[in-house]
């Protein structure tokens, strides 16, 4: 059903966004209650409202009030977006829209949780009737956690990695439920459409390239690699992850769904034991924002050593800050630095990818960056998800900046990263 209400020139938005109950079930995911099911609905239809209708009023607060009355106390333009945050934080819209946006966020999780945990027992056993014995999840006690992951990421209690019971899935069962409310069900029923977009893209952009070994760094619990392994099926692929959680959770999910050609291998991401050169392809889904500085560039430096002369390094994330890119843009984007505990997430909005990959040595000819077209499962929402995903409202402000510069014409998910020189 369209909304009648919207004006001309507006997208069309759905009256509804998608219902708790558009998630795909299996084994692994939570079996929610008729009130768990009304309230993962609220939140939906709150993110949604917030995403679609208040949030496109935060430039009018800061073009017409916020920024004509700090040029007025200051005679100069902002020039830091600290000055900006500490300028619209006074603004009574923008504090309903950042409160909004911030509860939605703290009641998903809390949501979430109180569904998981209440039936965590039964959770755990389903998964190790699937993963007990299984030769592909391999976890390893040892790994230590580094501490720019170990945090309360996007407000998540107890993160990736945190265990409370033995076997324990949690954290992999909280983040599929929550994923699906923060976007406003926009990722689809199996909250994979960067992973269907990226295999794709791959198999459509590159048919000569038949990748024999696939590695998916920071894969959690494997939503996004799955496409990926289906894409092709003849590939051994590595779903490498720190948190043995979310491993759990991905390989029994993995299992459930019959796709068996994917090993969730337990280790850092920085210090992979694979022989240099042996791999095809290296992924990254959604990785870096949640690492720092020093780990991003040892882990772009191992990827180099660890693919095989004309294999593929991709990654996707967030665009960059360019030059000129406006001063309210980049304070939106680095909002969930501040409210949402991403701590990484503004830096590395300032660094720029192109040349960090030729930091880690690759040959600047062979460096990528594209626009993937979208792809997206049937049945998905795709009015909504055009909507009210703010990543996808973040590329499309960006995306309206850097085509006409970057790669004319194209429009889509920006990806980065290298081919490696066929002899080194
Ligand atoms: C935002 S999640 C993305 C998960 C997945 N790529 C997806 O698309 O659903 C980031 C994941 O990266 C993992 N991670 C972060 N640093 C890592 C490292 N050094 N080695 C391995 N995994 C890491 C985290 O544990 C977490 O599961």
């Amino acid at each position: 059903m369209l909304d009648s209400t919207a004006k001309a020139g507006e997208r069309p938005v759905t009256a509804l966004p998608p219902p708790y109950t558009a998630l795909h079930r299996h084994p692994l995911l939570p079996e929610p209650t008729h009130d768990d099911t009304a309230r993962m609905n609220f939140l939906i239809n709150l993110v949604s409202h917030v995403g679609a209708k208040l949030a496109p009023g935060m430039p009018a607060v800061y073009r017409k009030r916020v920024q004509p009355a700090f040029a007025k106390a200051q005679g100069r333009d902002f020039a830091t977006t600290s000055e900006v945050r500490e300028a619209m934080r006074g603004d009574p819209v923008y504090q309903s829209w950042a409160a909004l946006r911030r509860l939605a966020q703290e009641m998903r999780h809390q949501a979430g949780r109180q569904m998981v945990f209440r039936q965590i027992d039964e959770l755990n056993a389903r998964a190790a009737r699937l993963n007990d014995g299984a030769p592909t999840l391999k976890l390893d006690p040892t790994v230590q956690v580094p501490k720019y992951i170990a945090v309360d990421n996007h407000l998540s209690p107890g993160g990736y990695e945190t265990e409370t019971t033995a076997n324990d899935i949690a954290a992999g069962a909280c983040y599929e439920c929550g994923h699906f409310v923060t976007a406003g069900g926009g990722t689809g029923g199996k909250s994979d459409w960067p992973g269907l977009t990226i295999a794709t893209f791959v198999k459509t952009a590159f048919p000569q390239f038949q990748p024999k070994r696939i590695v998916d760094i920071g894969a959690g619990g494997g939503f996004n690699v799955l496409p990926i392994a289906q894409m092709y099926p003849d590939a051994e692929v590595i779903a490498v992850d720190v948190a043995a959680p979310m491993l759990r959770y991905g390989h029994a999910r993995a299992q459930a769904l019959g796709i068996k050609n994917v090993t969730f291998l337990q280790a850092d991401g920085e210090t992979l034991d694979l022989p240099s050169g042996s791999v095809d392809w290296i992924q990254t889904t959604m990785v870096w924002h949640e690492t720092a500085v020093t780990p991003f560039r040892a882990m772009l430096r191992q990827i180099k050593s660890l693919l095989r002369p004309g294999g593929l390094s991709l990654n996707f994330e967030q665009p960059n800050f360019d030059p000129d890119t406006p001063m309210f843009e980049k304070f939106i984007r680095d909002w969930d630095a501040w409210y949402n505990n991403e701590p990484f997430w503004a830096k590395l909005h300032t660094m720029n990818f192109r040349d960090e990959m030729i930091r880690a040595g690759f040959d600047p000819a062979r460096v990528i960056e594209e626009w993937a077209p979208q792809v997206r499962e049937q049945g998905s929402y795709p009015s909504w998800v055009q909507t009210v995903n703010r990543h996808d409202a973040e590329h499309d402000l960006a995306d309206a900046r850097k085509a006409p510069r970057k790669v004319e014409g194209k429009k889509g998910m920006y990806l980065f990263g290298a081919w490696k020189e066929l002899s080194c």
